[in-house]
């Protein structure tokens, strides 16, 4: 394999830098003579937007969020003329092999592609921070987002405290509530809602109840951004007509400051990984899986199982809220 690329799509997140430095690195240090990055996923894939890369352009960014090559959600790449330009663009430049970094409109979008032009070799790394692919225990953004929505609950817990205040807080998570599941046990919120289960609105009023009842000054409930209610704003309006006690309640939506900032340590590391290891797999004749991490060990899985949203949250996670809040 002479010549690789590389890109990052959809959703951008913490540590997909510090992968692309790898997928570049590691290339140059096994021989492949060039590498592209593609600019703004897909969408750059069509409108050709390429650039050479080496050794000094992925300098100074593993430190950095966000992503140096940019991201998009391609309209364009949903219809089979635009695929047909991607590939058509993508063979012109003699590309053999594709490292793609994203999530799950990434990997669903590289495997439509693949049925489409066998002869493409993708394989991915799992860039989200909302840790929803199957075949990883943590995807690149994901250790980051949750240290972030942590910090910030953590604030709010100061001020609700001081004011004897409720608060609900939410994190983003439209199909997924791992972030709203950690950063909720790590801050030891009264309740967490999640898209994976319906919320239980007299439970949560009781549940409140009971803990200004028993003397609790103030309270946080975590909100995923997909619960079915419809977001922090919904379950404090609805609390708000059923709560009985006296208590002021305020909404904070953490929003988009869970996507950026500094990676920590491991997500650097993991994604480091990640991304040697989708060269590696390149090179191994492997096509149309995702790299992943579980338990410790780097694992292979086709796209169309990492799509697919078959996990579960561990019965033992919400046993401990249940138990802890
Ligand atoms: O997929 C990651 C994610 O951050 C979700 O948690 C969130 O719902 C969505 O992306 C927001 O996307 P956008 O930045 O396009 O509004």
């Amino acid at each position: 394999m002479k010549h690789i690329a590389v890109f990052t799509s959809g959703g951008d997140s913490p540590g997909m830098n510090a992968c692309i430095r790898a997928v570049v690195r590691t290339a140059l240090h096994a021989g492949i003579e060039k590498v592209s990055g593609i600019y703004r996923g897909y969408q750059g894939m069509i409108e050709n937007d390429f650039m050479d890369m080496n050794a000094g352009s992925v300098s100074n960014i593993i430190q950095t969020g966000g992503t140096i090559l940019r991201s998009a959600r391609s309209d364009a790449f949903r219809t089979p003329e635009g695929r047909r330009q991607a590939y058509e663009n993508l063979k012109a430049k003699g590309i053999e092999g594709i490292v793609a970094i994203g999530g799950d409109g990434t990997f669903t979008g590289a495997n439509i592609f693949m049925k489409e032009y066998p002869d493409l070799a993708i394989v991915g790394c799992p860039g989200t921070i909302d840790n929803d692919l199957y075949g990883t225990d943590y995807t690149i953004g994901y250790d980051t987002a949750i240290n972030t929505a942590m910090a910030a609950i953590d604030n709010i817990k100061d001020t609700a405290n001081a004011h004897g205040r409720l608060f609900f807080v939410e994190v983003m998570g439209r199909d997924a509530g791992f972030i709203a599941l950690m950063s909720g046990l790590a801050t030891g919120a009264e309740d967490i809602l999640v898209p994976e289960f319906p919320t239980d609105m007299d439970k949560l009023v009781k549940d409140l109840e009971d803990g200004f009842t028993n003397k609790k000054n103030s309270s946080i409930v975590v909100v995923a951004e997909g619960d079915d209610v419809g977001g922090a704003f919904h379950v404090a309006a609805e609390v708000k007509k059923r709560l009985v006690t006296p208590v002021e309640i305020k909404v904070t939506v953490l929003g988009h400051v869970q996507r950026g900032g500094r990676p920590t340590c491991m997500e650097r590391v993991r994604a480091s990984r990640m991304g040697m290891e989708a060269v590696n797999a390149l090179l191994a004749g492997k096509r149309g899986v995702m790299i992943g991490e579980v338990n410790h060990e780097i694992s292979f899985t086709p796209f169309e199982q990492a799509i697919k949203h078959n996990f579960e949250i561990d019965p033992g996670i919400m046993e401990m809220i249940r138990v802890l809040a």
